[in-house]
């Protein structure tokens, strides 16, 4: 069970109603997700992964944002020894970066997971379409199209009727589960599966969060509104594990494009110690008094425990107040746990704001301006 150490004054009638009003949202389907999964959609995730795992040395995973963010947190955290690599493209415009992913595929056998769940997205439809041209290239159209997962929506857009039409395999992005809350979904759950992570355990994990995250994450919610009122604009999530560098990626996307609107939010930053007590080590000290730390304390060895210990209490000596979150296990189970926890209090901490948490107003502006621009 995730541990919080810091008790803000918490209005528990107007929490309660927050976590009403979540549930009613039509955009607010991941609260129940853990415990209402669609097992038809679960074995014919697992059966995919299977086949991938059979026939491909590399699954491309094409997406941006929410389409990416959650699964590679957790495979690049947890680092499964699965013979298929996963390969990630289509999370960013860099021609470079396109250039080295086709090329590391080179020769070897692959299959393609895209995920979008507008269809419409620039640069996974890039990306997409260079890896498409070499899919077909090498194995011919009906076996490429056999090697194509479309992880879309359920019945419009550009990417579901090109999936429809050619015949690749879909999954669906529920409508109910935006893009950045949609990690448990079908979105994370086959590349996880490819990746060799147990999907069973980060479901049961996130299953029993259902009901023991709701305490910790409203107290979190409550500390951090507590703390913005106080001018406390900037929350600094550090964690002391390096491959836990995406979770921190993932949580910034999460909290910054849920909370940042209306003027409204706390700007997320984030540290992976000790190496960057070595870089950010002296602002976090004695810079400028205007930021929160939150450390998320993964069960780690001796010697990096004692690293926290030192962090905490000089953090706190330099003036910073120091947000403690102790996740239970270094695991699948724990992963699935953390997730659904720092979902809820994303959306209460929304909530709190006066915001809504599952639009992104400012995103589609951007989208909106570089299509017209292309
Ligand atoms: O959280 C969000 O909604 C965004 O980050 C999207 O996930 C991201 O823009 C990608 O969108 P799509 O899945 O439609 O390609």
């Amino acid at each position: 069970m995730i541990e919080v150490n810091f008790s803000p004054e918490v209005d528990l009638a107007k929490s309660d109603q927050i976590i009403k009003e979540i549930a009613r949202d039509p955009f607010g389907g991941w609260l129940a997700l853990p415990k209402k999964y669609d097992m038809g959609e679960f074995i014919r995730i697992k059966e995919a992964a299977k086949k991938i795992n059979e026939e491909s040395e590399y699954l491309v995973c094409i997406g941006i944002g929410g389409s990416y963010l959650g699964h590679r947190a957790i495979i690049e955290a947890l680092h499964p020894h699965s013979e298929t690599k996963i390969i990630y493209a289509g999370n960013s415009l860099s021609k470079r970066e396109l250039d080295r992913a086709l090329e590391k595929v080179g020769d070897h056998d692959f299959s393609i997971n895209v995920i979008s769940k507008s269809g419409t997205t620039l640069e996974p439809a890039i990306a997409f379409a260079a890896f498409k041209k070499k899919i077909i290239e090498k194995y011919g159209e009906e076996e490429a199209c056999s090697r194509i997962y479309a992880t879309t929506d359920r019945k419009e857009g550009a990417l579901h009727d090109e999936a429809v039409t050619a015949g690749y395999t879909c999954f669906v992005v529920p409508d109910s589960i935006g893009g950045r809350y949609s990690v448990l979904s079908a979105v994370g759950m086959l590349p996880m599966a490819v990746a060799g992570i147990d999907v069973d355990k980060i479901i049961e994990g996130a299953a029993e969060a259902v009901e023991s995250a709701v305490e910790p994450a409203t107290k979190y919610a409550w500390m951090r509104y507590e703390l913005a009122a106080k001018n406390y604009d900037t929350e600094v999530f550090a964690s002391f594990e390096p491959a836990t560098m995406y979770f921190n990626e993932w949580l910034k996307q999460l909290f910054g494009e849920s909370e940042g609107k209306n003027k409204q939010g706390i700007f997320p930053a984030s540290v992976i110690y000790s190496t960057d007590l070595h870089s950010m080590g002296q602002f976090m000290q004695d810079g400028r008094r205007n930021l929160f730390e939150t450390i998320i304390d993964y069960p780690t060895d001796e010697t990096n425990q004692k690293v926290v210990k030192a962090v905490r209490v000089a953090h706190v000596e330099g003036g910073i107040p120091v947000l403690d979150i102790k996740v239970p296990s270094f695991d699948e189970k724990g992963f699935g746990e953390l997730i659904y926890f720092f979902e809820l209090a994303c959306a209460m901490s929304a909530k709190l704001f006066g915001v809504n948490p599952f639009d992104q107003p400012g995103v589609e502006a951007y989208k909106k301006e570089l299509q017209r621009l292309m």
